[in-house]
């Protein structure tokens, strides 16, 4: 059977990160398109020549041709901007929207099956708009940011309680912004859930008050670090985990943004909720009960994404 195909829309930093996992964890070709000429072909090349000494098979291409992305099986898209220290994710907007339309056009022309992972900020609002300009099936487009906002979570998490990463479960729903929402009472260190750790004596509310600060200030914290550009290790890899659910039909439950219609109350929006990724793309959107604080914070996040949506139609007039 031929390898499943990966395009990547955008070649930069995560583009770059994403080619080589794809590739370490042979989960097929890889195709790389950017419009910087020479960019995705040089990486492609180099990748390609890590494979002899990793060991790994695969064909690696770069191209500013999106004929190239025919047939794609999942289209994962960085094209676009990364913030720089002091800007929030949602001053990207107005670039960042124009590189949407010429990417979902792409995909809808080339690739209309694939299942598409959007990573380009602001995140709900992009990848809304990227469904809507390329006409793609709803549940076949979805936003990464959940499972990266959890991975920061447990990885704080991890550092407070001393224990490995792998045995801390969390989940951060609502907007990849500063409303998003940490859900305290579903997060666990091997299923005891963090309130009842703090009974136990593992920690305070005050320090759990901060690790949940840290995690919505999580890219931030990175931007101010690098001060050139965003994350990129830790987005290419949540990417990954989500492009391999649905590659290899795996039913996983992760967070994403994905389109709701009619769970939690919503209707034409996409915002991050737990999910089931396998062979059928965002087979389920797993409707958790809030409580009556947690309610609060998501429809505060809620509020935020509309208001960027509302921003993309005025700039826009084929979004309204
Ligand atoms: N079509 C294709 N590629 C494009 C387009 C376009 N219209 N516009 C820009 N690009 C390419 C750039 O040439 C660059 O190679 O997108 C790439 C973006 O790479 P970086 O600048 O390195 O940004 P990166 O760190 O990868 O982040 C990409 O993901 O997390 C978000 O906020 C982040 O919006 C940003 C995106």
């Amino acid at each position: 059977m031929a390898r499943p195909k990966i395009a990547l829309i955008g070649a930069g930093q995560i583009g770059g990160t994403l080619a080589h996992l794809a590739a370490i964890k042979e989960l097929g070709d890889v195709i790389m398109f950017d419009i910087a000429e020479g960019i995705p072909q040089g990486k492609a090349l180099d990748i390609a020549e890590s494979g002899p000494s990793e060991g790994f098979d695969g064909s690696f291409k770069g191209t500013n041709d999106y004929a190239d992305i025919a047939g794609a099986d999942v289209c994962i898209v960085t094209a676009g901007v990364p913030r720089k220290p002091g800007m929030s994710r949602d001053d990207l907007l107005g670039i960042n929207l124009k590189v949407m339309k010429s990417v979902g056009e792409g995909i809808a022309a080339h690739a209309p099956d694939a299942f598409v992972i959007c990573i380009t900020n602001p995140l709900d609002a992009m990848v809304w708009a990227l469904r809507e300009f390329s006409g793609l099936p709803h549940n076949k487009v979805v936003g990464m940011a959940g499972v990266l906002d959890s991975a920061r979570f447990r990885h704080f998490l991890s550092l407070e309680f001393k224990v490995s990463m792998r045995d801390v479960t969390a989940f951060v729903l609502g907007g990849h912004g500063d409303t998003m929402v940490p859900l305290v009472r579903y997060s666990t260190v091997a299923g005891i859930p963090l309130p009842d750790l703090i009974e136990m004596g593992w920690t305070s509310q005050d320090k759990l008050d901060a690790i949940v600060q840290r995690t919505r200030d999580g890219g931030a914290e990175i931007v101010g670090l690098l001060k050139t550009g965003s994350a990129f290790y830790a987005p290419a890899t949540s990417a990954i985990e989500m492009a391999e659910a649905y590659l290899k039909d795996q039913k996983r439950l992760l967070p994403c943004a994905a389109y709701c219609d009619g769970e939690f109350g919503l209707k034409g929006i996409y915002v991050g909720v737990p999910t089931i990724i396998g062979a059928g793309g965002i087979e389920k959107v797993v409707d958790i009960k809030l409580n009556k604080d947690e309610q609060v914070m998501f429809d505060k996040s809620i509020e935020a994404v509309r208001g960027l949506v509302e921003a993309c139609k005025g700039i826009d007039s084929s979004l309204a």
